[in-house]
Formats: C-alpha cells, structure tokens, sequence
C-alpha cells in the first residue's frame, strides 16, 4: 500500500471550563493513495473532530500533540494561518450538516464565487468545469441562480459534494454526508462520490458515518472509533466477516443482516454507554460495556498488529 496520509498520536481535545474533553486521544492510522476509508463509531466518539481538526481549529477544539503527513509533507494542522495552503485546495471537507449550512441569503452561484475567491480565484474562471460536474450530478445550469433553501436534501447534497471538490482536493472528508437522506438518495450520492473520484476529481476520501452499513457500498477500509480512541482498523471485508475488538463485533452483530428485512430482526443495539470524555476511564474505555473484561483491562491497551493492514488495541490479543 502507498501510503498518502499518516496521522501519528493525534490528540485533539475541546478545552472547556471543567476542563479537557478528549475528543480524539492518541489516534496513529494510514491511509493508502486512492482509498476510501470508513470512519464508524457511536456519536459522540470523535469522529467529526477528527475530520474537522485535519482541515481548521475553531476553537475551543485545540491541538495537544500528535503529526500528520499527507502525500510526503507535513501538514501544520496546529497553525491555522500555515493551513491555509492545505485548505480547500489540498484538503478539503463536506462538514457535518453542511446542506443545511449554505448561506440562505446568497444564490447558488455567488456563494461559489465568494468561496472561491477565498482562494485566490473566481466562479468565472472555473465556470465550464463547474457546468461539466453539474451535469455529471444531474443538476440543471439553473440552480446556480437558485437560492439553497429552492433545492431539495438530495440536491443539496450533490451541490455541495461539487463545491467541495472543485479545487481536486488529494483528500476530501465527507462527514455524515448520507445521513439526513433517504435510502435511494443515499446510494446516488455514494455513486457520484465514487464516480468523482475515478474521474481524479478527489484521490482519497475520509468518509465518516454513525451508520457502519454504509460503508459496505463505499469503503475500502473501515476505522473503527470508541470514545476519543481507535479500537480496530481493517479492510472493509476483514471487519464485516472477522472483526476482533469486541466493540466492532457488537457493531457488526447488531446490524441487519443482508437480506433479512429490518422488521423481522430487531436491532439488538449495545447495553450501556460509552464513558464522559471529560473524565475517562483509565485504561480500556470500553470496559465497562466488554463482555471479555479481565483485570489487564484497567491498563491502556497496546495497538496489536494482527495482519499488514489490521490493527486491533485490545488485551485479548496481545
Ligand atoms: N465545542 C465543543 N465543546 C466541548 N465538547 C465538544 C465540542 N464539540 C464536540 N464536543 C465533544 O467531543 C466529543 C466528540 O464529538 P464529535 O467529534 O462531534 O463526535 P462524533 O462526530 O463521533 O459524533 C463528544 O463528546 C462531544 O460532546
Ligand atoms: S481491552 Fe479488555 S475491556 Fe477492552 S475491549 Fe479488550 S477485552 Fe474488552
Ligand atoms: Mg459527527
């Protein structure tokens, strides 16, 4: 695999006024050139402020320690000034909620000159291929006189999906992206997504969602996040058929199985919750829901090396 993306002991934590939130505790990954990677995990588990710190600090978000590499250089994601460079152009975001983001007052077409602008260049320069990826969307020329709130969800999703990649970003983040949308618009947008990357519009995509079923249709590999941290990382199918951490095997397990309707089986879902990030526990902060517990559980567990491209951190393995 051809490494493109290194995040080493990344920690990025909400500071608060009772203190740190531990969003994202010690996060190490790769991401190969030209892979969709799934990023899953209960809300609340770090995976957007992982997406977000890779592209602007709004504070309170800050940057504790922890580098990132994309395509052999460094990205200087602790200096938002310094990431200007990267923004957009090299890195670029669908943020969480972000259809329903897109300034009201602004029709379509000058919010994307405005954006672009901010970039050292303008919708006019940019007006043919803009027309080509909107066809390739199957949106009219006309909704660039629209205002966002005169385009349905699935519109502006697939608007959106164009804006943010105009620049061919080498990685786009697309966060919760399918999430507000039914099924079968769902599955349209994923089939651009992918259609925009064959086509070299995005090289690699960081695609986060609550709902690991996704990512049976998009992902090539899938992160799996528990509480600030990364539990287990592997190739979709890997996960799917064999997953290790015993977190990932509830995920896998509660989902309905291919073929069985969901009202036939009921979700079984996961007893109990994940713990405060504020305060977490030491060691192991899955185990109070683990069924495999043992006294090793209240230290850290260390990252274990099940194959090339798997990795699990759970003292069951080690
Ligand atoms: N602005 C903020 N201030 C304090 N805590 C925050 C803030 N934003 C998010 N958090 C906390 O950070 C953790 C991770 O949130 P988030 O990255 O949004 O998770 P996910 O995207 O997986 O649902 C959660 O515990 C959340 O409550
Ligand atoms: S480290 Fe222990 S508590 Fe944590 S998932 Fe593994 S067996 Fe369960
Ligand atoms: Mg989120």
């Amino acid at each position: 695999m051809k490494v493109s993306l290194r995040v080493e002991n990344l920690r990025i934590y909400y500071r608060t006024l009772r203190g740190y939130v531990k969003a994202v505790d010690g996060v190490s990954f790769e991401m190969g050139d030209e892979e969709v990677l799934g990023v899953a995990g209960e809300s609340g588990c770090g995976k957007s402020t992982l997406g977000n710190s890779l592209i602007l600090l709004k504070p309170p978000m800050t940057y504790m320690e922890g580098r990132v590499f994309l395509d052999g250089e460094e990205v200087p994601i602790w200096d938002n000034e310094k990431m200007r460079r990267f923004r957009y152009r090299r890195i670029s975001i669908i943020p969480q909620y972000a259809m329903n983001a897109l300034n009201p007052t602004k029709k379509l077409k000058v919010l994307m000159d405005d954006l672009l602008r901010e970039h050292g260049s303008d919708f006019k320069s940019h007006t043919a291929e803009i027309l080509r990826r909107l066809k390739m969307v199957n949106l009219p020329e006309s909704v660039l006189n629209m205002y966002p709130i005169e385009l349905s969800g699935g519109m502006k999703q697939r608007m959106v999906m164009v804006i943010s990649t105009l620049m061919n970003p080498s990685l786009l983040i697309a966060d919760e992206i399918t999430s507000a949308l039914d099924v079968s618009t769902q599955k349209a947008v994923i089939e651009m997504l992918l259609e925009f990357k064959s086509r070299g519009f995005v090289r690699k995509i960081f695609f986060i969602t609550h709902d690991i079923s996704v990512l049976y249709q998009i992902a090539s590999s899938i992160l799996v996040m528990y509480a600030g941290k990364l539990v287990e990382k592997a190739s979709t199918d890997e996960i799917l058929e064999k997953p290790f951490h015993p977190y990932t095997e509830m995920l896998i397990s509660s989902l309905p199985k291919i073929g069985i309707k969901y009202g036939e089986r009921k979700l079984k879902g996961i007893p109990g919750q994940p713990p405060p990030l504020l305060k977490p526990p030491e060691g192991c902060r899955f185990k109070d829901r683990c069924p495999y517990r043992h006294s090793k559980c209240d230290e850290e567990p260390p990252i274990v090396e099940i194959s090339d491209d798997h990795v699990v951190s759970c003292w069951k393995y080690a």
